[in-house]
């Protein structure tokens, strides 16, 4: 009998030919063709719903399709749908007005572009034109976007392509406690990463820095937590080096990591720029910057983003975060979070394979390892427990630098019945693993 191909294999026939094969889908040997969303769920073209934790890399924010957003959108399409920044546009200034309002310390200076790779771009260039510094710290296992100064950035050697990097960005030990040197505690471990600092601002450096960077959770780094200290302890060198804090929050922004709108807030310290991108608008494409005063003064010259603030882009963040708001969906992620994590601890007890869980809010990260007591990571069961989750209807990402973190990210707004049918599917998938 001649088996008739699947309308998804089909589509992947085609995409092999007219796509760049690095857009292969990167879940699995088959993709999911989306076919259309609504709220918590995604279909296939086959037809198939599945509940999304994974919300397109933690990007659906409030829900696909969310009415509030999808129709201030609409409404704005129909008004005016470009304008590019040679024109100014009450949207763009209404939702600086909010990200300067939300965002803590003295951020009050935004700037709009596309993506979290050019919001990181422009961070990096002003703090340059700040300073008069050329050198940028940051740290292993970020990842920062795309373009050339993101991938420099970016602490991964598996999305550095190209080969053409910027020297004077340089990568220092992250604090990445479950995978510390032997005999490390807590404490141990920050000394070291301090240690790290010191040491490459005293060898690679003349001592001065334009910028010290991070993302307070690493995201594709495997949701590998800042313990509560770091960033207090880092600041001061920083500072001596008379360098700015750049915080990329283009994952845990807008109250994904619980309680406060920004998760900086839940270390202490005040950033002179902060870049968001992701769930800022619920799927619609954007960047965004924000940065003291002073330092966006110091960007003087000509510069020009032709989507930057583009008025769809800007209804739908301004949409998002008003509904962010109006339903305190920081206080919500932080109790469906601790519930979450409750159901993650059982499910690492059953599984000794689950080496670590770890996170915050609506972000929680499983490390899946080879249950011998060498910690080994485990890619392969990753793999294969996004296959199960799939099977049993559920969406979730993975991520790490060995790509064996599961990362769990539900919509911030999930309801505590879904939160615990979605914890249900993934313990039921993790069963069919041995
Ligand atoms: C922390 C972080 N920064 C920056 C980026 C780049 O954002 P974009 O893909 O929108 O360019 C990402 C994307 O995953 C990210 O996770």
């Amino acid at each position: 009998m001649i088996e008739t191909p699947s309308r998804s294999h089909e589509l992947l026939r085609r995409q092999r030919e007219v796509l760049f094969p690095a857009l292969t889908p990167l879940y699995g040997e088959h993709p999911i063709v989306v076919d259309r969303a609504r709220d918590q769920y995604v279909w296939d073209i086959e037809g198939q719903r599945y509940l999304d934790f994974f919300g397109g890399v933690l990007t659906v924010s409030v829900g696909h399709c969310n009415p509030e957003v999808s129709d201030a959108m609409v409404a704005q399409l129909q008004r005016v749908q470009h304008t590019s920044t040679l024109y100014l546009h009450e949207l763009m200034v209404q939702v600086a007005e909010k990200v300067a309002a939300i965002t803590p310390g003295r951020l009050q200076r935004s700037f709009f572009t596309s993506s979290g790779s050019e919001a990181n771009e422009l961070a990096v260039m002003a703090a340059r034109m700040y300073t008069g510094q050329r050198d940028v710290i940051t740290l292993r296992h970020a990842y920062a976007g795309r373009t050339a100064t993101a991938m420099s950035l970016t602490g991964h050697g598996t999305w550095r392509l190209g080969g053409v990097f910027d020297g004077s960005i340089k990568h220092v030990r992250n604090p990445y406690a479950y995978r510390a040197p032997a005999g490390l505690d807590a404490d141990g471990l920050l000394d070291l990463c301090v240690q790290d600092l010191e040491e490459t601002l005293a060898t690679v450096t003349d001592g001065r820095i334009a910028a010290f960077m991070a993302e307070p959770i690493q995201g594709v780094g495997g949701f590998i937590v800042a313990p509560r200290e770091y960033f207090r302890r880092v600041l001061p060198l920083v500072r001596e080096a008379g360098g700015l804090l750049i915080i990329d929050e283009v994952q845990t922004g807008w109250g994904r990591t619980g309680r406060h709108w920004c998760a900086v807030e839940h270390w202490g310290v005040e950033p002179d720029v902060m870049t968001f991108a992701k769930g800022m608008a619920n799927g619609a494409p954007i960047g965004c910057t924000v940065a003291t005063p002073e330092v966006a003064e110091a960007v003087r010259g000509l510069t020009f983003a032709t989507f930057g603030g583009n008025p769809v882009s800007m209804a739908a963040a301004l949409a998002t975060l008003q509904y962010i708001e109006r339903h305190d969906l920081p206080s919500h992620a932080e109790r469906m979070g601790s519930r979450l994590f409750e159901r993650l601890a059982a499910l690492q007890r059953d599984h000794p394979w689950i080496g670590d869980v770890r996170g915050m809010g609506l972000m929680a990260g499983l490390e899946l390892v080879v249950p011998d007591g060498s910690k080994r990571p485990d890619p392969e069961r990753t793999t294969a427990l996004l296959a199960a989750a799939r099977e049993h209807g559920l969406l979730i990402g993975k991520g790490g630098l060995y790509g064996n973190v599961v990362r769990i990210a539900p919509h911030l707004n999930v309801a505590p019945e879904d939160l615990e049918r979605g914890c249900a599917l993934l313990a039921a998938a993790a069963a069919t693993l041995a």
